[in-house]
C-alpha cells in the first residue's frame, strides 16, 4: 500500500485533525468522517470525489462494503455491458483484474489526483465506491445516474474482511485475532463501517428511487446468478434480447464471472494492484456460510442479532 502523499490542502489537514482515530485491522487507521470509518488511504480522495466529482445521467456507481462481491459485480456489470464489443474469448477479464475495469474512487480515481478529467472516459462511465449513501456527492444523488448496491450477510462479510486485512498487512504489524476483529465489527470500527448504517442507507435509497437504485444481496446471487445477471442487466438499460437468452450469452458471462473461472486466471492468480495488493487477495473461497468454520454458533447469532435490530422496522433481512 502506497505512502499517503502529504496533504498540502489546509481544509483538508484542519479537517483531519479534528477527527476521531482507530486502529483499522491492518494496522493503519480509521478516521470517523460523517458518521463512518474511512481508512486513512482513502480519506483524501473521499474527500476530493465529494469536492469534485460531477455526475453524469448515464455514470454507473457500483457501491458495496468491503468484502460483498464488490469484485464480482465489477465482472458481471463489466461483461453485461461490453459484451457486443468483446467476445467472451477476447473479454478483457481474461488478463486485467474487475479492479483494473472497475476503478473505485476512493482507491483508484482520486488517489493521486484530487481533481482528475473524468471528461474524456468513455461513455457509460462506471465507477466503484465503498462510501456510504449519505456521503456520495451529492451530484450523485441528485442526478440520474443509475447505483448497483450488494451487500452481504454480517457474519460472512466479517470474516472475508478478516482474512483480506491479514493480508494487507505490512511489515511488522501484529496479525488481529478474529476476537479482536469480531469487537471491532460489533462496534462498526472496520472500513466504511458501521456495516448496519451503511446497508440501510442504500436499502432507502433503493425504495426511495428503485429506477436508479438497485440492491443486491450475495446470497441471492450466489443462489441464482443467471436470474440476477438478467436483472442487472435491465437495471443498467441493456437487457439482454430474447435472441442473446437463446444463444446463451446470459451463461457464458456468469461463467466468465464465476468465481471459478475468475481464481484461476492467471492475473488473478500472480497480478498485483497498483497499491501492492496481490489480486488473489479478492478470490478466497466465495461461500455463502463460511463463518461456520470460524466463529462460534453463539457469537454468529449475537452479531446476527445486533444486525437485526438496527435493520428492525427496514422490511431488510439479511
Ligand atoms: P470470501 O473471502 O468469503 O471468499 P469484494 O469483492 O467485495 O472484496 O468481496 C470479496 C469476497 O467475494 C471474497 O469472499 C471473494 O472470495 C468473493 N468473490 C470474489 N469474486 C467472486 C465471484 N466471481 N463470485 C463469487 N464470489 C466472489
Amino acid at each position: 500500500v502506497p505512502q499517503e502523499e502529504p496533504c498540502k490542502d489546509d481544509e483538508f489537514q484542519k479537517l483531519l485533525l479534528t477527527l476521531p482515530e482507530e486502529r483499522n485491522w491492518d494496522g493503519t487507521s480509521l478516521y470517523l468522517y460523517q458518521g463512518f470509518w474511512c481508512p486513512s488511504i482513502a480519506i483524501k480522495p473521499v474527500f476530493s470525489f465529494q469536492q469534485h466529482f460531477q455526475a453524469l445521467g448515464s455514470d454507473l456507481i457500483l457501491a458495496s462494503t468491503p468484502k460483498s462481491g464488490t469484485t464480482w459485480l465489477k465482472a458481471l456489470t463489466f461483461s453485461i455491458l461490453n459484451r457486443t464489443r468483446y467476445t467472451l474469448n477476447d473479454s478483457p477479464l481474461h488478463t486485467t483484474s474487475p479492479h483494473g475495469l472497475v476503478p473505485f474512487v476512493e482507491f483508484d480515481v482520486y488517489l493521486k489526483n484530487k481533481s482528475p478529467n473524468l471528461m474524456l472516459l468513455p461513455s457509460p462511465r462506471i465507477f466503484a465506491t465503498h462510501v456510504p449513501y449519505g456521503s456520495l456527492p451529492s451530484s450523485i444523488k441528485e442526478s440520474n445516474c443509475r447505483i448497483v448496491y450488494v451487500c452481504r450477510n454480517a457474519v460472512d462479510q466479517l470474516i472475508s474482511y478478516w482474512h483480506f486485512a491479514l493480508k494487507l498487512r505490512r511489515g511488522n504489524v501484529k496479525p488481529l485475532s478474529l476476537d479482536e476483529g469480531f469487537e471491532k465489527f460489533c462496534h462498526g470500527v472496520h472500513s466504511f463501517g458501521p456495516f448496519a448504517e451503511h446497508v440501510l442507507g442504500y436499502w432507502k435509497a433503493n425504495l426511495d428511487r428503485p429506477k436508479n437504485v438497485l440492491f443486491l444481496k450475495y446470497e441471492d446471487m450466489k443462489e441464482d446468478v443467471f436470474s440476477h445477471t438478467k436483472r442487472l442487466a435491465e437495471f443498467l438499460g441493456c437487457p439482454f434480447s430474447a435472441m442473446e437468452e437463446k444463444q446463451g450469452v446470459i451463461q457464458e458471462i456468469c461463467g466468465l464471472c464465476s468465481f471459478e473461472n475468475l481464481k484461476d486466471l492467471e492475473v488473478n492468480k500472480s497480478g498485483k494492484r497498483p497499491s501492492g495488493v496481490p489480486n488473489s487477495a479478492f478470490f478466497r473461497n466465495g461461500k455463502v456460510g463460511d463463518w461456520g468454520d470460524h466463529l462460534s454458533p453463539s457469537k454468529a447469532e449475537y452479531l446476527e442479532k445486533l444486525i437485526e435490530e438496527k435493520l428492525s422496522g427496514s422490511g431488510l433481512t439479511l
